[in-house]
C-alpha cells in the first residue's frame, strides 16, 4: 500500500536545474531562508543539509509529515524547521534573507486577492535587503482555444520491484477564471501490467500570465530584479515555457 505522498515523491522530481538554482540564491542570502509550499521537502532538506538555515511552510499535514520523516531519516540536520501554515496568511515573528516558492506552488493561489495576500505577507517577512524567488509555468496561448477537457498520460515511473506507476491527469480549463482543475491518478501496475491500486487526488491551479505577475508584484510593493526563462538563466523571451522571477521589496 502506497500513499499519495509516496507517489508524489516518485513522480514529482522538480524541473531541470531548479534545485541548483534555488541553492545558489539560498547560499547568497543574507539571513535565514523560508520556502513556501515546501511539500515533502524536496528542496528544503538538501539545502538544510548544505548548512543553510531553513524553514519550510506547508499547508498539507500529510505532505509535511512526510517531510519531517525524510529529514529524520537523513539525520544530523541542524537549523531546519517545518511549519504547517498557509502562504496566504502566516506570521512567523521574524524576517528572512530569502523567501522562495519553487515548483510553481504560487499557482495554488486561486484568486487575485489570495495572490496579493500572499505577496504582502511575504513582503512583511523579508529583510529590507531580502529577496523573493519563485517560478511559474508560462500559460500557452493554445490553452485558450484547445478543448476544455483533456486526459493526459504524464509518464510511467518504475518502482524497484519490477512494478511501475502510470500517472494520469484529467484537466478541465476554466478560461474565464484562468483555472486548471486537475484530477490526478496514480495507477500501480505489476510486472504483467495488471493494475494493483489506483490513488486519486484533486488540485486546482490558477495560471498566471507574465505581465499579470509584474503588476501583482508592483501592487504588493516589490520590484523585479531579475527574470529568466530557464534555471540555466536563459533570458525570458517568447519561447520560454517557465517564468522565473527574482524580486525585492521596493
Ligand atoms: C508542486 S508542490 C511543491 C512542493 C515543493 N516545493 C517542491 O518543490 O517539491 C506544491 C505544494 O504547495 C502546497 N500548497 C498549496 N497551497 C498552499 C498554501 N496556501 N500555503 C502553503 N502551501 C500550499 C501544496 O500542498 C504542495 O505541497
Amino acid at each position: 500500500m502506497y500513499h499519495w505522498t509516496d507517489y508524489y515523491d516518485l513522480t514529482q522530481q522538480g524541473l531541470a536545474g531548479d534545485s541548483a538554482f534555488y541553492e545558489e540564491y539560498a547560499k547568497a542570502a543574507n539571513g535565514e531562508v523560508l520556502e513556501l509550499g515546501c511539500g515533502t521537502g524536496r528542496v528544503t532538506i538538501p539545502l538544510a543539509k548544505a548548512g543553510i538555515h531553513m524553514t519550510g511552510l506547508e499547508i498539507s499535514q500529510e505532505m509535511l509529515a512526510k517531510a519531517v520523516t525524510k529529514a529524520e531519516e537523513a539525520g544530523g540536520i541542524e537549523h531546519l524547521s517545518f511549519i504547517q501554515g498557509d502562504m496566504r496568511q502566516f506570521s512567523l515573528g521574524k524576517k528572512f534573507g530569502l523567501i522562495m516558492i519553487p515548483y510553481r506552488s504560487f499557482l495554488h493561489l486561486l484568486h487575485i486577492q489570495e495572490q496579493l495576500k500572499a505577496l504582502r505577507c511575504i513582503r512583511e517577512h523579508l529583510q529590507p535587503d531580502g529577496k523573493l524567488v519563485f517560478n511559474v509555468f508560462v500559460p500557452h496561448i493554445k490553452h485558450l482555444y484547445e478543448e476544455s477537457e483533456k486526459l493526459t498520460l504524464r509518464g510511467m515511473y518504475p518502482l524497484q520491484d519490477g512494478q511501475e506507476v502510470a500517472m494520469y491527469d484529467f484537466t478541465r480549463y476554466d478560461y474565464f477564471q484562468q483555472l486548471a482543475e486537475v484530477t490526478r491518478s496514480y495507477e500501480r501496475l505489476d510486472k504483467n501490467g495488471k493494475m494493483q491500486e489506483r490513488v486519486t487526488g484533486r488540485f486546482t491551479l490558477r495560471y498566471v500570465f507574465p505581465a499579470e505577475l509584474h503588476h501583482l508584484l508592483r501592487l504588493a510593493g516589490f520590484k523585479v530584479l531579475e527574470r529568466y526563462g530557464s534555471f540555466a538563466k536563459a533570458p525570458f523571451d517568447a519561447t520560454s515555457t517557465e517564468f522565473i522571477i527574482v524580486a525585492s521589496p521596493a
